[in-house]
């Protein structure tokens, strides 16, 4: 009932007040069914980066809904939980990645997308899990690179491109948990199913699937399979699309519905604080012009890379 009430809420001040509601895959169902988008962090940015709404509620965590202001000053970004942050972004603190820089000052910086507004005003280019090999594979093969914040996804990029980034320290609360014994266990429970992993996981995890990918393409990856059965290796969230697309599929996920294996952050968005972002237009996610513009060039590079 209550449930009923928020989402006939949302859907009218969504209507009334020209907003739009962007959700990463890794929200809860419920949260899904409301966005008017839901997709893998290059497809929210995309998105952010084109809509004309004049309020952009943003339901993931706190480093997406800045990409979306970066993009898109003039409009109001809503954030539900000011406090959805992301362990990965916070390993990456901007002043300690200004000392390694001066360090090596030879190198690029190529951050990936799950870092904050002041890391990303340091990085030369950003970049998702959808898109980072494609736009490695673009730079010059002597360019000499530092990847931050995540060790997991810059040491398959290494490996996949032949690269020699010098890495961050950083990584997933959630990719980087996933266990080999665990995943063998699984295995061996469902022998016949294919096995899907974001490339925030570890390698020893990496180098037993059978596919590796961003959310999305891990959607993609299964929704254009004939086979029947697939283990996921991700932030359960993405079942709720992945299932919906694929009625006719078995799908498993490593821990089988164990919450304590879900981003705590992600899942901070729900019904009710969307409700009442959308109702006060608060909370609102406020950036520094200087920090906005800077932060701006990298994501501009990265969107016009991704699609040439
Ligand atoms: P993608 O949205 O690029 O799949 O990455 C999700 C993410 O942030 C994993 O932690």
């Amino acid at each position: 009932m209550k449930n009923n009430f928020l989402r006939a809420e949302i859907l009218r001040l969504k209507k009334e007040k020209n907003a739009i509601i962007l959700a990463h895959y890794y929200t809860l169902p419920e949260v899904q069914e409301v966005a008017d988008y839901v997709g893998d962090s290059l497809g929210l940015a995309q998105k952010a980066a084109s809509t004309d709404a004049d309020i952009i509620l943003f339901a993931g965590v706190h480093f997406m809904a800045e990409t979306a202001k970066i993009l898109n000053p003039t409009r109001k970004v809503l954030v539900p939980d000011m406090n959805a942050g992301c362990v990965l972004a916070d390993s990456c603190e901007a002043a300690k990645l200004a000392a390694f820089k001066s360090k090596h000052p030879e190198h690029k910086v190529l951050s990936y997308v799950n870092c904050s507004a002041a890391v990303k005003a340091l990085s030369d280019l950003i970049v998702t899990s959808g898109n980072a090999l494609k736009l490695v594979n673009k730079l010059p093969e002597d360019e000499k690179i530092i990847f931050v914040p995540d060790g997991n996804l810059g040491d398959y990029i290494n490996r996949e491109t032949g690269r020699d980034m010098i890495l961050w320290d950083g990584a997933c609360a959630i990719h980087d948990n996933f266990e080999v014994e665990q995943l063998e266990k699984i295995k061996k429970q469902y022998p016949k199913a294919i096995v899907v992993a974001h490339p925030e996981c570890r390698r020893e995890i990496l180098e037993k699937v059978d596919f590796v990918g961003s959310t999305a393409a891990m959607l993609k990856f299964i929704s254009q399979s004939d086979e029947k059965e697939f283990i996921v290796v991700t932030e359960s969230g993405i079942l709720y699309e992945m299932q919906k697309q694929n009625p006719d599929k078995k799908l498993h996920t490593l821990y089988n519905g164990d919450p304590k294996h879900d981003c705590v952050n992600m899942k901070k968005n729900n019904l009710e604080n969307i409700y009442n972002a959308l109702l006060n237009e608060s909370p609102e996610l406020i950036m520094d012009e200087e920090l906005r513009t800077k932060a701006l060039l990298p994501i501009q590079k990265m969107l016009e890379m991704s699609i040439s």
